[in-house]
């Protein structure tokens, strides 16, 4: 039976789960990627596709309506697409959702389509092969293009393109960028670089929102505010004269946007994590595999999201959010 339970002790309802599939990745992009040497995790730490289901499906009952599953980069695991198929079998889980970085996708598109899944986003924060080369560290510009294009040939609902702004790697390429919105139905979102898992982040190379919007206003005429669709993320849509698609932003660190949080996360290696810039986390695979019963279970989930933080840790440099775990094992 679904009743709304998943409500935390700020007032927020957390619809919304993110799960990292895996912490493998096929890309190396220079914003993501720790600066230290990191080793990917042993599969048997992962959680596996039916400790993931069961989890899904207790928090489904709880008012959970939906996952997204991200990395590193989901579609290298295994078995993802009947997988993805199963979670949308689950009652009361209206919507499950993909971001990955593309590389599969064209492959994988018809698959995703066949399983049910109709919302994809997309990481791209190049239209230029060689820069996209020198961000990523592979040189796939031509391969992700194609599985975008794909998932709009086979009429996806929803695709949406991520693009992170960092100083010196793209700002020239906001205005190309958001002009893909004109011409083809597609979201496209400019997120602002975070400092996440010892990454190369640095003050100096954030562009906040506000600098973006400018652009993206001088470039293709007025944004005007839409509503965010149900069960969104954080991003701020717009739309403009002549778009077919929208522009939107996320600023996780010019105007932050927990009070109007709904997520909580599964990192890769089996842990529930609260908040993205928050390194509390409940160990899920310890209870699941000391053979918790469903019902010791659902009361983990209960306690954990009781401990969801109002806002995010201050207190690094220049007073920025921060999170110390590697972004590919949060998935974002
Ligand atoms: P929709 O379901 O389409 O609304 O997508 P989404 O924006 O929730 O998911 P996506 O994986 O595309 O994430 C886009 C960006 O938003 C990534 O850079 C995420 O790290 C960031 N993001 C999502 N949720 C949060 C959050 O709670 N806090 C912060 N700081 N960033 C977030
Ligand atoms: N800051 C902002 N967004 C990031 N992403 C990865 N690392 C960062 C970062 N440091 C984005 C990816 C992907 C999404 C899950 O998170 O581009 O689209
Ligand atoms: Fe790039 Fe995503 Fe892979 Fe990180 S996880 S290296 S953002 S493609």
């Amino acid at each position: 039976m679904s009743s709304a339970k998943l409500l935390d002790k700020h007032g927020r309802t957390l619809t919304y789960l993110r799960i990292s599939l895996t912490d493998r990745c096929n890309l190396r992009c220079t914003y993501c990627t720790p600066q230290h040497n990191f080793t990917y995790l042993h599969p048997r730490e992962i959680l596996t596709y039916e400790e993931l289901l069961r989890t899904c499906r207790l928090l489904a009952d709880m008012g959970l309506k939906k996952v997204r599953c991200t990395g590193g980069e989901p579609l290298v695991r295994q078995g993802i697409v009947p997988f993805l198929e199963q979670l949308g079998e689950i009652q009361g889980i209206e919507e499950v959702c993909l971001t990955t970085n593309g590389v599969l996708l064209e492959d994988y598109a018809q698959g995703l389509w066949d399983a049910g899944v109709r919302h994809i986003n997309v990481s791209l924060d190049t239209l230029r092969s060689e820069r996209f080369k020198s961000i990523t560290g592979r040189d796939c510009f031509h391969k992700v293009w194609a599985g975008i294009m794909a998932l709009l040939d086979l009429g996806f609902d929803k695709v949406k393109i991520n693009s992170v702004v960092a100083r010196g790697m793209n700002e020239d390429e906001i205005a190309d960028i958001a002009s893909l919105a004109k011409q083809y139905p597609i979201e496209v979102r400019f997120i602002e670089f975070m400092p996440v898992g010892h990454n190369r982040w640095g003050q100096q190379l954030v562009m906040e929102v506000a600098e973006m919007q400018a652009i993206v206003e001088n470039a293709l005429g007025a944004l005007n505010p839409v509503p965010s669709e149900k069960n969104a993320g954080p991003a701020k849509l717009f739309d403009f004269k002549g778009a077919r698609g929208k522009v939107g932003f996320i600023s996780p660190l010019s105007q932050h946007f927990c009070n109007s949080c709904n997520r909580i996360r599964l990192t890769s290696d089996g842990r529930l994590r609260l908040c993205l810039f928050s390194d509390l986390e409940y160990d899920l695979k310890g209870v699941i595999r000391s053979g918790a019963t469903d019902q010791a279970l659902s009361h983990f989930f209960m306690q954990a999201i009781q401990k969801k933080p109002e806002n995010y840790n201050k207190g690094t440099e220049a007073g920025s959010p921060s999170c110390t775990r590697a972004m590919g094992t949060i998935g974002g």
